[in-house]
C-alpha cells in the first residue's frame, strides 16, 4: 500500500505561533503536527513530520525518503527561494511531492516570489494558512490513491 508520507518542514518553522503572527497565524508548530497527525490517521496514511533549520538536513531527509516513502509534502520555507540542492534532490525523488507555504509567497517581498523548486513538484498550496497542510494530507491520499 502506498499510504507512507513525511512533511518536511524548513527552516524557523519550528517557531510557529511565535513569529510573524501576521503572516503565519496563532497556530504553533506541535499544533500544526498534532492537526497531520490527525488527519493522516482519519485517512489511513502513516506520516512522519519533520523540521530542520539546516540545508543539508533537509536534503538528507529527501535522500533517505526516496526508499522509505510514497509521497513528500514541503514547506521549505526560506530554503525555497535559495537552494538548489533541495530542488535537485527533490528531482531525484520520483513520487507525488507537494509544494506547502502557509502565507502567500507572491503577495509579499519580491524576493519570495521566485520558487526555486515548483517546477519539480506536482502541484503546491499556498496562502491558505496551516490549513494548508490539511489540505495537502487530502491531495496526497488522493494523489496515493490516484482518485485525482
Ligand atoms: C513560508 C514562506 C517563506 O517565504 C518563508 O521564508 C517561510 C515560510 C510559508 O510557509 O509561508 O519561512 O514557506
Amino acid at each position: 500500500m502506498n499510504n507512507n508520507i513525511i512533511i518536511i518542514n524548513g527552516p524557523n518553522l519550528n517557531l510557529l505561533g511565535d513569529r510573524e503572527q501576521s503572516q503565519y497565524g496563532s497556530i504553533t508548530y506541535e499544533e500544526l503536527k498534532l492537526n497531520c497527525i490527525s488527519k493522516s490517521k482519519e485517512l489511513g496514511l502513516n506520516i512522519e513530520f519533520a523540521q530542520s533549520n539546516i540545508e543539508g538536513e533537509i536534503v538528507n531527509f529527501i535522500q533517505d525518503s526516496i526508499n522509505k516513502f510514497d509521497g513528500i509534502i514541503i514547506n521549505a520555507a526560506a530554503f525555497t527561494h535559495t537552494s538548489i540542492a533541495i530542488r535537485d534532490a527533490l528531482s531525484v525523488f520520483k513520487k507525488p511531492i507537494i509544494e506547502l507555504h502557509i502565507s502567500n509567497i507572491y503577495k509579499r517581498e519580491k524576493f519570495r516570489h521566485k520558487s526555486l523548486i515548483s517546477d519539480v513538484v506536482t502541484g503546491g498550496i499556498f496562502g491558505l494558512g496551516g490549513d494548508g497542510y490539511i489540505l495537502a494530507i487530502i491531495s496526497m491520499h488522493k494523489l496515493l490513491s490516484n482518485e485525482n
